[in-house]
């Protein structure tokens, strides 16, 4: 039996299941906070993250981080749900030693997926791997049930809760308009605006660059 290793864990799964505009894949499974199903989350935005195991160090310190932001993300009308191939009664255990450790109650659901089969709907885990951690997937779901961002990182990177909520931020702000988040973008700084596609506003433009990169006028989110 391979020991699950960062390396190991990187190496397993693709992360490659979904495309950002395709549908979610629709699941229901037991979690930590009962059974789930995901389209009774439709009409919130959504984050459904898996992780490579329980009672493993990146692991605690995502879970005591997210927890300790779950009040932001609730501002913004998102739910947290969280995935591994451990047990129910395993996520149970490592969640009472997290409270106990750290202080912090997890109260999002952690998903229990032993067979795989949310795994390999969402590309956790390639159709090769008979028995396989996920790595560290991240699905932004918006209130239609439509993959919207997805990141993928290795067993051995923790992610950022604030990149996570600034993601969530950029797309909530950039929907309904025609308006591009930028670069290093954050809530209450200027969006762009789409580039015009016609000639005649390509050359009537004052700057050089102005057609294709300006900000979209009183569009700070
Ligand atoms: C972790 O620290 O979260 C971790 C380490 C090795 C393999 C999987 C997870």
């Amino acid at each position: 039996m391979e020991i699950l290793t960062p390396s190991a864990a990187q190496r397993m799964a693709p992360c490659a299941g979904l495309r950002i505009g395709d549908p979610a894949p629709e699941f229901a499974a037991r979690s930590t906070t009962g059974n789930v199903r995901l389209s009774d989350y439709r009409g919130r935005w959504l984050i459904l993250f898996s992780h490579p195991a329980d009672f493993t160090p990146v692991c605690t310190t995502e879970f005591v981080a997210l927890a300790q932001e779950a009040e932001a993300f609730a501002a913004r009308d998102c739910e947290l749900m969280a995935l591994s191939v451990d047990s129910l009664f395993s996520h149970f255990a490592w969640l009472r030693l997290i409270r106990d450790r750290f202080g912090v109650e997890v109260r999002f659901p952690i998903v229990e997926d032993p067979t795989l089969v949310v795994g390999r709907a969402y590309g956790m885990v390639s159709d090769a791997d008979a028995d396989s951690a996920t790595v560290r997937t991240t699905f932004f779901i918006d209130p239609d049930g439509v993959v919207r961002a997805m990141t993928c990182y290795p067993a051995n990177v923790g992610r950022s809760t604030a990149e996570m909520l600034r993601v969530l931020d950029a797309l909530q702000s950039v929907d309904g308009a025609p308006v591009l988040a930028p670069a290093n973008w954050q809530p209450g700084k200027a969006l762009l605006r789409q580039p015009v596609v016609d000639l005649e506003a390509v050359y009537g433009a004052e700057g050089a660059a102005d057609w294709f990169l300006a900000e979209a006028e009183g569009r700070q989110a």
